[in-house]
């Protein structure tokens, strides 16, 4: 919790930011039911537009165009922790936008500045109607809500992390081999973390958390714990 700051148990942000495969997503499930908090999981905003582009054969390079679409698309998430759904236009896309085509192309969505600006306005919309929030992506800690009242940084190294991909693929029954996504995770790290319009890093007052070495339930135990000590810490 930055210093001086007031808690106030119905209003908290908690931002997860980290790299592909870290287990941001499994983390903020499981910290927000623990909380009874409200997941927010920021990247299914850019997995549903790229999903878009691809359906609708907008030119992925094509700045312009991507900010038109983004500004002219619906995206609603529920907010519930571990079963999200996610609508596009209306439509149910929650399975839809973890293909991998949708994976390795959201970069382009990513990338423009414009579309960000239009996203991060959503995100920020999102968490102003939610009470407790346990919000996930790239730039949450940094850009989106720099007075998060409590933020962390989850990573571990590439191997651990394209064999999480991995092994998530093939529950889809998407089948790649190590390196291949290998190869793809190493990319869309690189590409999240050097581009121009709010690159992945971690914020100065982040918990960092390497999961490599542990269970899911070990992670989620770690996160409650940091927010109830700053928690205890700030009454
Ligand atoms: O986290 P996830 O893999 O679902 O995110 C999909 C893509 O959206 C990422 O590869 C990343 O480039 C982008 N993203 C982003 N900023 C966020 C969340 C996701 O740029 N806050």
């Amino acid at each position: 919790m930055p210093a001086g700051r007031r808690y106030n148990p119905f209003r908290m942000i908690i931002t997860i930011d980290g790299t592909v495969g870290s287990g941001k997503s499994t983390a903020a499930a499981g910290l927000a039911r623990r909380l009874g908090a409200t997941h927010l999981d920021t990247g299914a905003m850019y997995r549903a537009l790229t999903l878009k582009a691809l359906e609708t054969g907008v030119p992925l390079e094509d700045p312009a165009a991507l900010a038109a679409m983004a500004a002219a698309t619906q995206i609603d998430l529920d907010g519930t922790p571990g079963a999200q759904r996610v609508r596009l236009d209306g439509k149910d896309v929650t399975q839809a936008v973890r293909e991998n085509r949708v994976s390795v192309n959201s970069h382009y969505l990513a990338r423009t500045a414009e579309v960000r600006k239009i996203l991060v306005a959503k995100q920020r919309e999102f968490a102003a109607r939610a009470g407790n929030i346990v919000t996930e992506g790239r730039d949450q800690g940094t850009v989106v809500f720099p007075n998060a009242d409590v933020k962390f940084f989850l990573d571990a190294t590439p191997e651990v992390r394209a064999r999480r991909r991995q092994e998530e693929l093939q529950a889809r029954s998407e089948y790649k081999s190590f390196r291949e996504v290998f190869e793809e995770v190493t990319q869309r790290d690189l590409r999240d973390s050097t581009r121009a319009a709010d690159p992945l890093r971690q914020a100065e007052d982040a918990v960092r958390i390497d999961t490599g070495d542990m269970t899911i339930d070990e992670m989620v135990d770690v996160l409650v714990e940091e927010v109830r000590r700053r928690v205890k810490e700030a009454t």
